[in-house]
């Protein structure tokens, strides 16, 4: 027996984008539900990046889900670089009058917007398994999906497939109707999470010749850091006191030593860059990760996914509001142009500050003097600095 239910719109997954579009769509009178494989207690504990781009906090004050970041987050005017022993402030706030850095982990961002659904009476499944997309290509759209071992169907107008790189959404566009592109880095990042007090006011990106690390925070008394290792390390070669050597080499300068603390969560991360540019496939929409990756030095994973459904939301709100079509239309080109510039300046901030083992002696200089560049450059900090805090939107 299936269990039939109905929506304008069906989203597959609770992540940054899912989430984000519920809400959007609420906003403008638009239903929605939303599966998502996961338990509410995995997305709200996954941990994932911290860095919200200027406008993804505005969006978040201007929808009133701001509440508890204005409270917990922390807010830098810039960030640290360093290369060797040699740090240097980039104050993003002066060049891009007066954007910040804002530190809010992932998954508080995910605890917010689940509550405020679930608030607003939103619908939304958890443990809720994908078997199948159907009627994409046609008149109507259903998303087939288990729950508790009993088969439901959930009939909709337009499905978001917002399920990220892995999951089934992508795979339900035919492989040759797909254009992909993607680059996969010899390196990959070892995160961990510690009990410790802050070691600096702000993140620091550090280039040195052992590989990349990049400290940031959480809260007062839990720090967040990462480092450049190989991506088949298993996560065993990681004991405690390696962790800490390579974190105290790495950002070593002089006069300064990093405060150490108990580690409680240690993972590796796997460093990729990935499009699939077609982002609209019949009555299905690719949103966030399950249409592009970028590696996370550039801080610019959850501020893509919330900029494609800031687009989506408002083609939707067009067809149901004047039957106009042409943000459906338009929606590939316009994410995309966006996409590739996040993508392009995470590839460069990833290639600058890594130790890339398959890299030339000309490129690992070339490397070196862009870096050095940077360092030293007010027009090179300015570039880095509108890329780093989010582009502006043209409307
Ligand atoms: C983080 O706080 O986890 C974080 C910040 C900036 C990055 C990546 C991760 O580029």
């Amino acid at each position: 027996m299936v269990g039939a239910m109905r929506s304008q719109i069906g989203i597959v997954g609770a992540g940054p984008a899912g989430l984000f579009l519920a809400h959007l769509l609420h906003r403008a009178g638009i239903a929605s539900v939303i599966l998502e494989t996961r338990s509410r207690a995995a997305v709200e504990s996954t941990i994932r990046a911290g860095m919200l781009g200027d406008w993804v906090v505005r969006l978040m004050r201007d929808m009133g889900l701001a509440e508890r970041l204005e409270r917990e987050a922390h807010f830098h005017d810039g960030v640290t670089l360093q290369v060797g022993e040699t740090r240097q402030h980039l104050d993003l706030a002066g060049l891009t009058g007066g954007k910040q850095v804002t530190i809010y982990a992932q998954h508080e961002v995910l605890k917010d917007l689940i509550a405020a659904r679930l608030a607003d009476g939103g619908e939304m499944h958890f443990e809720a398994h994908v078997t199948s997309l159907d009627g994409i290509e046609a008149d109507r759209a259903a998303i087939h999906f288990t729950q508790a071992g009993v088969a439901h169907r959930l009939d909709c107008d337009f499905i978001v497939a917002a399920d990220g790189f892995h999951g089934p959404g992508r795979l339900a566009i035919p492989a040759e109707a797909r254009s992909e592109y993607h680059k996969d880095y010899p390196f990959a990042w070892l995160g961990i999470l510690c009990h410790a007090p802050r070691s600096w006011p702000e993140l620091i990106y550090a280039r040195h010749e052992d590989g990349f690390a990049l400290l940031t925070t959480r809260s007062d008394s839990i720090q967040r850091l990462y480092i450049q290792c190989d991506p088949g390390d298993p996560i065993e070669a990681w004991p405690d006191a390696r962790i800490w050597d390579t974190l105290q080499c790495r950002l070593a300068t002089p006069g300064w030593s990093l405060t150490e603390g108990a580690i409680f969560q240690r993972s590796i991360i796997p460093l990729r860059s990935f499009v699939c540019e077609t982002m609209r496939h019949g009555r299905l929409f690719l949103a966030g990760d399950a249409a592009h990756i970028v590696p996370p030095t550039g801080a610019k994973g959850l501020n893509l996914a919330v900029a494609d459904v800031r687009i989506l939301a408002r083609a939707f709100e067009r067809f149901y509001a004047h039957a106009d079509t042409t943000g459906f239309e338009t929606y590939a080109a316009t994410a995309l142009g966006r996409i590739w510039k996040g993508e392009r300046f995470s590839w460069w901030m990833t290639t600058m500050l890594h130790r890339d083992p398959s890299e030339t002696a000309f490129e690992h200089r070339i490397h070196a003097a862009e870096l050095a560049y940077v360092m030293n450059s007010t027009a090179a900090q300015a570039a880095l600095a509108e890329n780093y805090l989010g582009l502006p939107f043209a409307d």
